[in-house]
């Protein structure tokens, strides 16, 4: 966990898309894991193969061992063959040396040796069957002729020096004779083997009838430029094996380190005689009489190499067979092996790579859906579903998202709901303030108003008093003067219609407190209609009455609730002079526990800007003074002492509406204004 904390905090990981992440992740496990089997596979099989080649090499070290002293045992064989029966015994005894000479020639011609020789039984050479037939030397000297002279038969690898050579045949030394031939990394050439020969010899003794030493005849084949042996050698292994125009295997004898015989060539073709061993072979086999496999660069390429030492009689070492297979096809056959292993690997990542891409972009399909989704949800688009491919737990997520989805819609519409039903509460509530604060406003106006009225009423009702009460008293005093009468007559009439402005005035006032009865308000209304119906003024007017006889009592005073109906009813009236129709409606709104009033007209109705104005004291706009003004605004004050409201809805040319509202708890006193 706390790796993975630290690989976020990289920004150059940070910034990576997840598909390039889940590739990469799979991406770098393939090629670990491909480089790792490939190495150790490669590895493995070289191995194997180089294995196999050095174990080939082993053997065929052991074939070529084989045909060496197959040699070496026709070279013994051959001589003993010559040495048996009467014919060397007779001719010695009977001293025809002639015809001993003539004899071993022939044998030696045709056992193919190089050398055939016979000493006495001192070792003083008695006869040589090679040019130029020198005798007469001792080579009692020569452990093989030691060892036949004791009767026993030998053969075995000799070293000859060149002197020995040149007496056994002058033509013999001459094969010998090998310039060195230096060559890339081989052992530096002591000039100890300069000239000598190299020789499978054998040494018989030579028996009379009764078993007496008359001689030693012994005789050999030169190795040196001699090739029977190491091509029998390549014949019987890699027969004619070539591979890149080189030879397939070599086989090699050496005297020392010094190649005599072999099949070896050097850049122009020709046998490699006279180069030499590699130091480390030579200071491996020679010097320390190891067996060598292994490989080894031999003249001019690599092989795969086995070298053992060549002992003579004495055991000691005198020289090396070696056989080799040439390196390159195997290490072709391995290069091609790890070029095929990393083909398949490289395929095999291209493989993982297609797969894996296909199989992230079917992981990441969905989550890209989903980051779309957002951003389209950012946009406001809300209607969306996501598709859900798989049950795993990126379908669960898509599940959960679809789930949000549904819930984020709903809460959305339940917030516009809310918003919507916001603004028509708001606009509702701010309808409710407007019209409080226009009562409020109008109550104020009329407090006022109603204050200053009460104070000139009563500073002008004592006057006028005296007024009335003189006036008449005059009347009374000139009742014989009808012109003054008249007069004084006028003086009573509009006294009085001051007196009556004034009684408004203090009706305005509240001077009269309500007397609240239980009142049947049909009834009342019923009661004001038969006070008026029967004046000029409603003669054009059809009155509709709709009352709900349901409606219950209401705790009222009826004289003033009665002033206030007569009132609404002759302003319809004087609305409408050429006629029409006045809508009396009575009912119960039961939701607010009020009995309504309603009085519709056909009339004139109120402009805009006197409706504001209607309920002040004075105002009027009969101008023939026939209005005082003072009908709604005392309408309004008896009104508000019972509690209750009067509203006015007017429209100009179409009509105006008057609603009392009368509440059904309207029981404690009211207080004065
Ligand atoms: N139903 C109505 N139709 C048209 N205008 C009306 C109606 N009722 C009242 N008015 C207007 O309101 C004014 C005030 O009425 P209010 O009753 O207070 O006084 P008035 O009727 O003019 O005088 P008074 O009532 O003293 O005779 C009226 O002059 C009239 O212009
Ligand atoms: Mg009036």
């Amino acid at each position: 966990m706390n790796l993975l904390k630290a690989l976020t905090k990289i920004p150059f990981l940070n910034r990576l898309s997840l598909r390039t992440k889940l590739l990469s992740s799979f991406l770098f496990v393939v090629i670990v894991g491909g480089i790792l089997s490939s190495l150790i596979g490669t590895q493995l099989v070289a191995n194997t193969i180089v294995l196999q080649a050095q174990n080939k090499v082993k053997y065929d070290l052991s074939t070529a061992r084989l045909v060496y002293q197959e040699a070496l045992n026709h070279v013994r064989y051959v001589v003993q063959l010559t040495a048996a029966g009467r014919t060397i015994p007779h001719y010695l005894e009977s001293g025809r040396l002639k015809n001993l000479t003539d004899y071993l020639i022939k044998r030696r011609k045709e056992f193919g040796l190089d050398v055939l020789t016979l000493t006495d039984a001192k070792g003083k050479v008695i006869i040589r069957t090679y040019h130029p037939f020198q005798g007469g030397d001792d080579r009692s000297a020569d452990p093989l002729i030691q060892r036949a002279r004791q009767k026993e038969i030998v053969a075995s690898t000799a070293i000859v020096p060149r002197e020995e050579l040149e007496l056994e045949g002058s033509d013999l030394a001459e094969r010998a004779f090998i310039i060195p031939v230096p060559t890339l990394k081989a052992k530096e050439y002591p000039g100890e083997q300069e000239g000598m020969g190299m020789m499978l010899k054998a040494a018989v003794p030579v028996l009379d009838d009764a078993g007496r030493l008359l001689g030693v005849l012994y005789g050999g084949v030169l190795l040196n430029r001699n090739y029977q042996i190491v091509d029998k050698v390549r014949a019987l292994l890699y027969g004619e094996g070539r591979y890149k125009g080189k030879d397939m295997g070599t086989a090699t004898i050496f005297l020392g380190g010094l190649r005599i015989s072999t099949n070896v060539r050097d850049e122009k073709g020709q046998r490699a005689i006279g180069t030499r061993v590699s130091r480390e072979v030579y200071e491996a086999v020679i010097e320390k009489g190891e067996l060598w496999e292994d490989r080894a660069f031999v003249v001019k390429d690599w092989y795969i190499t086995a070298y053992e030492p060549i002992r003579d009689l004495r055991g000691k070492i005198v020289g090396v067979l070696y056989v080799g297979m040439l390196e390159a096809p195997y290490i072709d056959l391995r290069n091609k092996v790890v070029f095929s292993f990393f083909g398949i690997g490289v395929l095999g990542v291209f493989l993982v790579l297609m797969l894996s891409f296909f199989i992230t972009t079917g992981i990441i399909r969905p989550l890209r859906e989903m980051v779309w989704a957002t951003r389209k949800i950012a946009e406001g688009h809300y209607s969306l579903e996501l598709p859900i491919s798989f049950k795993d737990e990126i379908g669960q997520l898509a599940e959960s998202f679809n789930h949000m989805l549904v819930r984020l819609q709903q809460t959305r519409k339940e917030l516009e709901d809310y918003g919507r039903t916001l603004e028509e509460k708001v606009e509702q509530r701010s309808q409710q303030l407007k019209k409080i604060q226009m009562q409020l406003m109008q109550s104020e106006k009329l407090a006022s108003l109603g204050r200053l009225a009460s104070g000139v009423a009563h500073e002008i009702n004592s006057p006028l008093t005296g007024i009335l009460t003189f006036s008449h008293l005059l009347m009374r005093k000139l009742k014989d003067n009808p012109e003054l009468q008249r007069e004084l007559e006028l003086i009573v009439k509009e006294t009085t219609r001051v007196s009556t402005i004034v009684r408004g005035l203090l009706d305005f006032a509240h001077e009269s407190k309500p007397q609240k009865r239980p009142c049947n308000i049909n009834a009342l209304i019923l009661h004001t209609i038969s006070l008026l119906e029967h004046q000029t003024v409603f003669h054009d007017i059809r009155i509709v009455k709709n009352l709900d006889p349901q409606v219950p009592l209401v705790l009222l005073d009826a004289n003033q609730v009665q002033q206030v109906f007569m009132n609404i009813l002759l302003n319809a009236a004087d609305a409408m002079p050429a006629g029409g129709t006045l809508t009396i409606t009575s009912n119960l709104a039961a939701e607010d526990s009020y009995v309504q009033v309603r009085f519709a007209d056909t009339g004139t109705g109120i402009s805009e800007k006197d409706l504001g104005k209607i309920f002040d004291p004075f105002f009027t706009t009969k101008a023939d003074k026939k209005g005082t003004g003072l009908g709604l605004a005392v309408s309004y004050g008896i009104i508000d002492r019972h509690r209750g409201k009067i509203e006015v809805h007017s429209e100009e040319g179409k009509g105006t509406t008057f609603t009392i509202k009368l509440p059904l708890q309207a029981s404690e006193e009211v207080p004065p204004l």
